[in-house]
């Protein structure tokens, strides 16, 4: 059987109209609108929260966020700054909560005394937050405000929020 070429034809004509279409003002660059041979001026570097309110999660398995400067933390090789008040022994003195029991379990489970080392550099997955408009606009809806929709559409009472 031989394939026709109309499809292909008429696919590329949408891509070629669909690319004319999205002009090069309209991709979100942290350059923004710059042209190309022009030197952006810098934004000012905004300022990290150091309010030190721990901030609700958006979801249940989400890495909490940091509330706190971390500027000049060290964690290398030789030291771990974040466990001098993170780990188990020191949050009597530090009033820090602890990391929790899954940063010092192995890959299969067993816990470790020590914090594991898939869990070592604690900014893999934990951000602190600045003071500063996001870059790139998102739609997140936290899972309560939809379940609420839902119960408020089929007529129900409100799930119960944690906000
Ligand atoms: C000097 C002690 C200290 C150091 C060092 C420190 N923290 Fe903290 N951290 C705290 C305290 C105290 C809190 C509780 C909220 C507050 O007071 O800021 C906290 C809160 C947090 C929280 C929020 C936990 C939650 O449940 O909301 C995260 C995440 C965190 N720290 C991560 C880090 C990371 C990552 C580092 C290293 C880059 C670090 N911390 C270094 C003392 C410290
Ligand atoms: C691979 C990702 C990852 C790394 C690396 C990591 N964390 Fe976490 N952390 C999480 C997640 C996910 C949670 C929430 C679920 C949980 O407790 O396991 C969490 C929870 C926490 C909490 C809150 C504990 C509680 O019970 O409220 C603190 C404090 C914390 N982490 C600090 C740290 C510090 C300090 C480091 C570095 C030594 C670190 N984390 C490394 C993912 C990570």
């Amino acid at each position: 059987m031989k394939l026709s070429i109309v499809p292909l034809l008429v696919a590329s004509t949408l891509l070629g109209i669909v690319s004319l279409v999205v002009s090069a003002d309209d991709i979100a660059t942290l350059r923004n609108a710059t042209a190309i041979d022009t030197q952006k001026e810098p934004e000012a570097i905004p300022k990290v929260n150091n309010d030190d309110v721990r901030r609700s999660r958006a979801y249940p398995m989400q890495p909490p966020l940091i509330p706190h400067k971390i500027d000049n933390y060290q964690v290398d090789l030789n030291a771990n700054k974040c466990m001098s008040c993170h780990s188990r022994e020191r949050i009597e003195e530090s009033q820090a909560p602890m990391v929790s029991v899954t940063h010092y379990m192995d890959r299969d489970g067993n816990f470790l005394a020590e914090i594991s080392p898939r869990r070592y550099f604690c900014n893999q997955c934990h951000v602190v937050q600045h003071d500063a408009k996001e870059l790139v606009s998102n739609q997140f809806v936290d899972m309560y405000q939809l379940m609420n929709q839902k119960q408020q559409e089929s007529g129900n009472q409100p799930a119960e929020s944690s906000d």
